[in-house]
């Protein structure tokens, strides 16, 4: 048995999408929404299959994905759009750390294992232009997919290089199209809403639906095709609105029950919720950070909107901090957070947020004696 039947389309949504970007007035949309609620698996699972149905090309660049420049991903998802491989199967490929292109009359050599720092390399950006060229169809047009778009903005020397994309998608309307998402949604709301970067308002906003009833009897008739025991629909339907309509989490949870029978409810979402906290690693990045920076977060969580002022100093009372950051303190954490190695804090109108909302989130529900 496959287990393509967990898999729930979202037909509709992507019949809209598909239209819009194929017939319409818009040549690129940037989807934001709140962390796992579905995006790449829409990305992946339903929008490139349904292009490549009808005949268009798809590149599908993470960068996540692979620890190298933001340029030489996009290079690379550029290339293997080009080969006769389908995008499933491309999917599944492993990617070679050393990977060598052709065009332009020569060769280049990329290394996607080396982190890239500094400046883009000019000479590669034509290489851009050329691939972008090269896959523009305006009978066909491609479907470009960007994921995780917000490190763009965060790798060094990423100007040229968003600079360069934005006029090859610009010149070249009528035979690419583009999808851009992520999941840090102030990470790309501070990308689209900087006032002189290249992407200030690019696109039109699309929101992905958020997943409701039908969602969860699906999956449940998934689960007990897999052997699992029954679960009525309003016990399954409470553990799903618990986790904010989050299809990875009411996953989790459905398939800790598969794993362990005698689990009821409760305990199968204390598991899930270990195994959150475990796998994403947050503990150790608080054991990383220094008093002040943990206050300055929590602040920075909270929504709280002058970070130096009384406002803060009260706020951090009311947590029950008997040590509280003095400003120059915050002022320091806030460098400190905001620095490569974290990045766990961005800037976008005018006020910080933390890029994570699951670690935002996490980090509320701290208690005093753990700063
Ligand atoms: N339509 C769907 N049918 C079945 N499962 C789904 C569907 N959409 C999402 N999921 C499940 O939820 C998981 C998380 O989805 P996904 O990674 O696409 O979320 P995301 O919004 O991209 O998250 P992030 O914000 O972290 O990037 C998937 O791995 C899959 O298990
Ligand atoms: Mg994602």
């Amino acid at each position: 048995m496959s287990k393509n039947h967990w898999h729930y389309p979202r037909t509709e949504f992507t019949d809209r999408t598909f239209k819009l970007l194929v017939n319409g007035p818009v040549s690129a949309l940037r989807m934001f929404g709140p962390r796992r609620t579905g995006k790449t698996w829409f990305l992946t699972n339903d929008l490139a299959p349904r292009f490549e149905m009808y005949g268009h090309r798809v590149v599908y660049a993470n960068f996540w994905q692979i620890v190298s420049s933001p340029l030489a991903v996009m290079l690379y998802s550029c290339d293997q759009a080009l080969r006769k491989q389908t995008f499933a199967e491309r999917l599944l490929q492993r990617v070679q750390p050393k990977v060598e292109l052709s065009g332009l009359g020569a060769k280049l050599e990329l290394d996607l294992t080396s982190e890239a720092e500094g400046t883009t390399p000019p000479d590669q950006l034509l290489w851009l232009d050329q691939y972008l060229d090269r896959l523009a169809d305006p009978k066909k047009p491609t479907l470009l997919m960007f994921d995780e778009f917000q490190e763009i903005a965060l790798a060094s020397g990423s100007d040229a290089l968003m600079a360069a994309l934005r006029t090859g998608l610009d010149t070249r309307q009528d035979g690419l199209v583009a999808v851009f998402t992520g999941s840090s949604e102030a990470g790309l709301n501070a990308l689209f809403s900087a006032e002189n970067a290249p992407f200030f308002r690019y696109g039109q906003r699309w929101d992905l639906p958020m997943l409701d009833d039908d969602f969860v009897r699906h999956q449940l008739k998934a689960y007990t095709r897999s052997g699992g025991a029954d679960i009525p629909f309003d016990e399954a339907r409470a553990v799903f609105e618990k986790y904010d309509n989050s299809p990875m989490y009411f996953r989790d949870w459905l398939t800790v029950r598969l794993a362990d029978p005698s689990l009821d409810a409760a305990a199968a979402q204390d598991a899930v919720e270990k195994a959150i906290e475990d796998s994403a690693g947050f503990r150790d990045t608080w054991l990383q950070i220094s008093g002040p920076q943990r206050a300055t977060l929590r602040l920075v969580a909270d929504g709280v909107g002058q970070l130096f002022g009384e406002e803060a100093q009260t706020h951090l009372a009311g947590i029950g901090l008997t040590h509280r950051p003095t400003g120059d303190q915050i002022n320091a954490a806030i460098q400190g957070l905001n620095r490569k190695k974290h990045k766990s804090i961005v800037k976008w109108q005018n006020r910080w947020h933390v890029r994570d909302s699951f670690f935002a989130a996490w980090v509320r529900r701290r208690g005093p004696e753990e700063f």
